[in-house]
């Protein structure tokens, strides 16, 4: 079973700042989401973070998770201009792997029902407080891939941004998607156009999903654009 982060779903505005300050430093990151202006909280120090989580993990210390949550990746920007491109408006849509949260962000101010989701819980009170603006059509929730299940609840459209960086998550990852993919859904992911996810594009085509790729380019470095992999479940399965 999921855990809901209900610790957090109780909170005022004011109640999250303050437990958000009493945990890690984080601040206001001025933001591009769904085409506007917007602000995405995040942690200040993940270099920091990393490092000390390395350190912990070095000296023996068992189940410290790496923080790759902390990091603002590209590639949520480059999903995020995507959905420029996808019918998206009142649909119920999943995000797994969310970290900071800015592709379910984009969703839900492009009008979806969004449920934000991470395997571990500590960016989910950021996401929390970004979401605010749009908080009656989000919920964020923990899931871990092949681990937690949303009791019931299928999605026409799942979003995820760099999670395909991990060749041992991999089956975990399409557990999470087929347990929550509602018939006839669609999976948006997206990465930089990494090895190990040309080797996860490989895998994929031979489980019984159909596959489509395709490229957006961003604004901050058009040489560099960001792979949108769009999986659905073969009719045959
Ligand atoms: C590279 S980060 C990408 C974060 C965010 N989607 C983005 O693009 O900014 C990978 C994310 O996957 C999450 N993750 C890693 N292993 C996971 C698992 N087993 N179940 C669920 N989420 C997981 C991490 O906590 C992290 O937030």
């Amino acid at each position: 079973m999921s855990q809901e982060s209900t610790a957090f779903s109780d909170l005022n505005f004011d109640e999250l700042v303050e437990l958000a300050n009493s945990g890690f430093p984080w601040h206001w990151e001025p933001t591009t989401v769904a085409n506007r202006e917007e602000k995405i909280a995040v942690a200040s120090d993940p270099d920091g973070m990393l490092l000390d989580a390395c350190r912990r993990q070095d000296a023996g210390e068992q189940g410290v998770i790496d923080p790759f949550w902390a990091t603002t990746w590209r590639a949520a920007a480059g999903l995020d201009r995507y959905l420029d491109n996808v019918e998206i408006s009142g649909k119920r849509v999943l995000e797994v792997g969310c970290g900071t949260g800015h592709v379910g962000f984009s969703a839900a101010l492009r009008g979806a029902r969004v449920t934000l989701t991470d395997g571990v819980t500590d960016p989910l009170l950021l996401v929390h407080l970004s979401t605010w603006p749009v908080r009656d059509q989000c919920e964020v929730k923990q899931l871990r891939f092949g681990v937690d299940q949303l009791r019931g609840e299928k999605f026409p459209i799942i979003l995820g941004s760099d999670v395909t960086y991990l060749r041992q998550l991999w089956p975990e990852l399409i557990q999470c998607l087929d347990d929550h993919l509602a018939p006839g859904g669609t999976v948006y992911l997206s990465d930089p156009f990494r090895i190990i996810a040309n080797e996860f594009s490989d895998w994929i085509k031979r489980k019984p999903w159909q596959y489509t790729e395709s490229s957006i380019e961003l604004p901050d470095d058009n040489k560099h654009p960001i792979r949108i992999m769009q999986l659905s479940r073969s009719t045959a399965s």
